[in-house]
């Protein structure tokens, strides 16, 4: 069997590293050529920045793409299309039995339209989420991934039984677990090791910012990167304003800040109050470990990321998502995990705020959210007639 699986952007990494991994124990195993698993890993180069990529490869000791399409950033119409022309000639070189995509990015989109036009199997690793938002970019690359797919690898019942209200056969849906768990868990040890201190002084952003004076036994820790918080000013000032006022003279706030967003706050010159207010830590984006070491003790997490949603789940770390809904509603407090809806009302996010402070940490664990889940789903390519 030939594969060729798709990475494009940062939170893929996590979802293709055990995937490769389980296939190289795989190929291990066995002894005949016939028998074993051929694999193609190709980068469309949506991200490119080592912090973006080569140091999640290097920390999740994935191997060097073996093709990368270097497609960049630039609008959603020119990533999708760069990468769906230099994707096609990939599968006509190559002519795999399957693709195999991940997670819900733009990479995710454009490689699944192509393999499906070049009669490509295409199956979907993270199938089935459902925001119910079509402003959400992400929403679009799923429903037309999934729309398309052969096989659907669902992360939880819920995202199977939305597969199902659309329609999809039960043939093509298999329910897998989250494949992202299986990094966490084989990487948490490692993590546990570090030290909260040498990493913040090890990433700051600016280095005149003295945190020698800063107790790090209690702390908050955001990411914050959706279009919806960080492309209008007066959204992404209030948000800034409550965190700094609010949050930040309680205890610490750490932020390791995504590119798009550090280019928004030079372009709405957001820097003064943010850089001036002393327990608000600003960082260069974190590596795979030292972001889930800062999460493991985290009084509280405020995220608009849907990958961080579903890691503060398991670690039981109190998650303030600062989105109006979730493709991920299994992690929510009323599906017995650890995170709230926000949006970007102040209000609210002051209300939850202290309300979740209150609340201990308590770790959950969806059903298969075990480690497993790559081994279940090599088995479910291997299998699927
Ligand atoms: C993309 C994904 C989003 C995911 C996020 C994680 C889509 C539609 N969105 O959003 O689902 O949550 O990745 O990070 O695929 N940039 C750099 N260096 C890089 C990459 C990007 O500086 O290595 C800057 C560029 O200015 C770029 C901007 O960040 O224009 C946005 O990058 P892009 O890949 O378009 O989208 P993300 O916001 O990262």
């Amino acid at each position: 069997m030939k594969i060729v699986s798709v990475v494009g952007a940062r939170p893929n990494f996590m979802k293709i590293a055990p995937f490769v991994h389980e296939i190289e124990r795989y190929n291990q195993e066995r002894s005949s050529s016939q028998e074993r698993i051929e694999h193609i890993l190709v980068h469309t180069g949506q991200h490119y920045d080592d912090k973006m990529s080569k140091d999640f490869f290097k920390a999740l000791n994935i191997p060097e793409a073996d093709i990368n399409l270097g497609v960049g950033s630039g609008s959603h119409a020119e990533q999708v299309g760069n990468t769906m022309i230099a994707f096609e000639k990939v599968l006509l070189e190559h002519k795999p039995d399957w693709v195999v995509v991940v997670g819900d990015v733009n990479a995710t989109c454009a490689c699944s339209i192509t393999a499906k036009k070049e009669h490509v199997k295409v199956a979907h690793i993270e199938a089935g989420l459902r925001s119910f938002d079509l402003k959400m970019p992400e929403e679009i690359n799923r429903m037309v991934t999934d729309r398309l797919s052969d096989l659907l690898l669902t992360p939880c019942e819920i995202s199977s039984q939305n597969l199902r209200s659309e329609g999809v056969s039960e043939d093509r849906i298999k329910f897998v677990g989250n494949i992202m768990i299986d990094t966490l868990e084989a990487q948490r040890a490692k993590a546990a090791a570090l030290d909260v201190y040498a990493i913040v002084k090890e990433q700051l952003l600016f280095s005149d910012q003295n945190v020698s004076v800063i107790n790090f036994d209690k702390y908050a820790v955001m990411t914050l990167h959706r279009p919806s918080n960080v492309d209008e000013k007066s959204t992404l000032s209030s948000i800034l304003d409550f965190l700094c006022d609010e949050v930040a003279s309680d205890m610490p706030l750490l932020w390791p800040i995504h590119p798009r967003t550090r280019k928004q706050i030079d372009k709405f010159d957001l820097w003064g109050k943010i850089h001036s207010t002393p327990n608000f830590v600003l960082l260069n984006p974190l590596g795979y470990h030292d972001l889930l070491r800062l999460n493991m003790d985290a009084q509280l997490m405020f995220t608009d990321s849907g990958g961080l949603q579903e890691e503060c789940c398991v670690l039981g770390t109190p998650c303030l998502t600062l989105r109006w809904s979730t493709e991920r509603p299994v992690t929510l407090k009323e599906h017995g995990g650890a995170s709230v809806l926000v949006g970007d009302d102040i209000e609210k996010m002051r209300f939850e705020y202290l309300e979740t402070m209150k609340i201990p940490r308590k770790p959950q664990r969806p059903k298969f959210w075990d480690g497993n889940t790559a081994m279940r789903i090599v088995h479910a390519l291997l299998h699927h007639s």
